[in-house]
């Protein structure tokens, strides 16, 4: 156990992480070259395009030092905000991790989170200046705003270029001078925890798990503290660039396990794995049932592929457990699911791997978060509302909640003003002004999570020129006055566009939301209304004026197959469109709430 480092990298998106971790591995000589592509932590098509780590996984190397062997685990962490509780997991699988800064971008609102939760679990911290190779690098002055941040010696702070390899061998001799080696109890009975999983549609779903005390064998009896289920250790292993089964993992080590299970639901991130006859008494801290924080209509574009759609939605949840979804049914669109996200990122990667990995094409509606309302009649029972048709006719309505968040942005002094204004205009209340040095700032908010989702992330770009970064954590339930805006096409509800929104901004965003729809909404023969409405009370309305040409009028007495190539144009157009009485609606007007400005 003396000889192994358990460690995790943390950082904001871009300073690094991935690039360091491929350079660990080649310069420990876990991979040759031709196995090491651009990224290799990142395995999933769609995590190497988008260049975010999206699920995290661990990889062992091995290093001499000083002419001793050492076993490393390097236990990668999610770097999205939607995806905190499987960092705040992996980070507590780790007794040290590396902080990445920047040189160009310095410390950025994720470099604090995740210090944050590193210094929670008591891990020992490596600060690392990457990217020194840049011209644009300012050594000296973000060396310095790290000094400060951690109250370190200026010599702790390594400088590196996980391009160039410039430090790599001092970040190595780092992990082992100053990461502790783990202290656990090898004849205690089996105590793992669970840091992720991932779904092997051959093999079954794969645990990665951290073993504190005992060790866990292949065909061991073991059991799931959490969801209390028993399995048998089918294979344990450790986790190399290919993976390595083993007879057994012992305390302090880091490996995989697979049980045969099917389904990526069986598995809790953060869930204790012990043995069946002779479990720990104690669970590990901290675990948690993740929760959807947005919620969003997922429907067919052609109604017959409902049950496509359902077959594609279940295989998915095999291997990403933190989807979630129930039928449900609209006037407008007919049968669909509500389905629940971690965040608007996890959203988007769910509709496109529908579209890519399913083949399906998906309407998506406009994403709410989870409100809780109390009628008068019970007012102490609390009725979940993840879609605006669930809320309870407002004479009825005792009161709504909706959930709070922290947010943390840090920006340079000169956004501070145009910052502060967009937050609050977002409902938010500023809770703390934090000069990091003279030139950066770290503003802490209590916003409704509601208004992140409604076009936040585009607003704070804008106004920041692209200079602020951006944190969140959910901070539970507050009051609200909420109201449901119904949007009227010719005259009738459109469900599928109904939105909550805060009694205060409700006539301006139904105003803007009909001016959206109208540049939205293709011309048709007729004129289309567009209203919006509370209740019976209309609050703005547009018209879509009618076409004036056919477009097919110029091919009568034509060519046949010239009018079919334009009609057959005409379909492609349409894919992502949906007839809701006789009026067609593109996918981006269900999403138009989202985008007003
Ligand atoms: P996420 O996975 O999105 O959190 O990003 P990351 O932190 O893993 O960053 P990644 O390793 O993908 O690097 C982001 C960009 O910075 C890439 O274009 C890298 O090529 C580049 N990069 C990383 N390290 C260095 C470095 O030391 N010097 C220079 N010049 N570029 C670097």
């Amino acid at each position: 156990m003396k000889n192994i480092r358990n460690f995790c990298i943390i950082a904001h998106i871009d300073h690094g992480k991935s690039t360091l971790a491929d350079r660990l591995l080649e310069f420990t000589g876990s991979v040759t070259d031709r196995e090491s592509q651009a990224q290799l932590l990142d395995s999933m098509d769609l995590e190497r395009e988008r260049g975010i780590t999206i699920k995290s996984h661990a990889i062992q190397m091995n290093y001499t030092y000083k002419g001793e062997e050492y076993v490393l685990n390097l236990i990668d962490t999610p770097g999205h905000v939607d995806f905190s509780y499987e960092v705040s997991r992996s980070i507590a699988a780790c007794e040290g991790a590396l902080l990445i800064v920047d040189a160009a971008q310095s410390i950025q609102a994720q470099t604090i989170s995740n210090l944050y939760l590193a210094l929670e679990n008591d891990l020992e911290i490596i600060p690392v200046l990457n990217k020194v190779d840049l011209p644009s690098a300012n050594i000296e002055v973000v060396t310095d705003d790290i000094v400060e941040l951690l109250g370190c010696e200026i010599e702790d702070v390594i400088p590196a270029s996980a391009k160039t390899g410039i430090g790599i061998e001092e970040i190595l001799s780092a992990i082992i001078e100053k990461i502790p080696a783990p202290t656990g109890k090898i004849d205690a009975p089996l105590r793992a925890l669970i840091f992720d999983s991932v779904y092997n549609p051959f093999r079954g779903v794969e645990t990665y798990f951290r073993v504190i005390n005992g060790s866990i064998k292949k065909g061991q009896h073991i059991k799931f503290v959490a969801t209390g289920k028993d399995y048998f250790a089918d294979e344990v292993g450790t986790l190399r660039l290919k993976q390595e089964p083993k007879k057994e993992i012992c305390a302090g080590d880091v490996g995989y396990l697979i049980t045969g299970i099917k389904e990526a639901r069986e598995i809790k991130v953060g869930d204790t794995i012990t043995d069946a006859k002779n479990p720990t008494t104690e669970a590990v801290a901290g675990f948690e049932d993740v929760k959807p924080m947005v919620f969003a209509g997922i429907y067919p574009v052609d109604t017959e592929d409902y049950e496509d759609l359902r077959s594609s939605m279940e295989k998915l949840q095999l291997n990403d457990a933190s989807l979630v979804f129930i039928p449900e049914s609209s006037a407008a669109l007919g049968f669909g699911f509500r389905c629940g996200f971690l965040g608007m990122l996890h959203l988007e990667i769910i509709q496109e791997r529908l579209e890519r990995e399913f083949d399906m094409t998906v309407i998506t509606t406009v994403p709410n978060v989870s409100y809780h309302a109390f009628t008068h009649k019970n007012p102490e029972v609390k009725i979940l509302v993840n879609n605006p048709t669930d809320l309870p006719d407002p004479s009825s309505l005792n009161r709504v909640e909706e959930p709070y968040i922290k947010a943390s942005i840090i920006t340079k002094s000169d956004f501070v003003g145009s910052i502060m204004s967009l937050c609050i205009d977002k409902r938010g209340q500023i809770t703390n002004q934090n000069y990091l040095t003279p030139e950066r700032v770290e503003l802490t908010f209590d916003m409704p999570l509601a208004e992140i989702v409604f076009d936040f992330y585009d607003r704070l770009k804008t106004v920041s020129k692209g200079y602020a970064s951006f944190d969140y954590s959910p901070i539970g339930m507050r009051a609200s006055k909420l109201v449901k805006v119904d949007v009227l096409l010719n005259g009738s509800i459109v469900d599928a566009l109904s939105a909550l929104l805060h009694a205060d901004n409700a006539y301006d965003i139904g105003k803007k939301m009909c001016e959206k729809l109208r540049q939205l909404i293709p011309r048709q023969q007729f004129d289309i209304p567009i209203q919006a409405a509370i209740g019976a009370k209309i609050i703005s309305r547009e018209t879509v004026k009618a076409l004036r040409k056919d477009v097919t009028a110029k091919c009568y007495g034509g060519d046949i197959s010239r009018k079919r190539k334009l009609l057959e144009k005409q379909k492609k157009g349409k894919k992502r469109m949906r007839l809701v009485g006789n009026v067609e609606i593109p996918q981006e007007a269900f999403m138009a709430v989202l985008k007003l400005n």
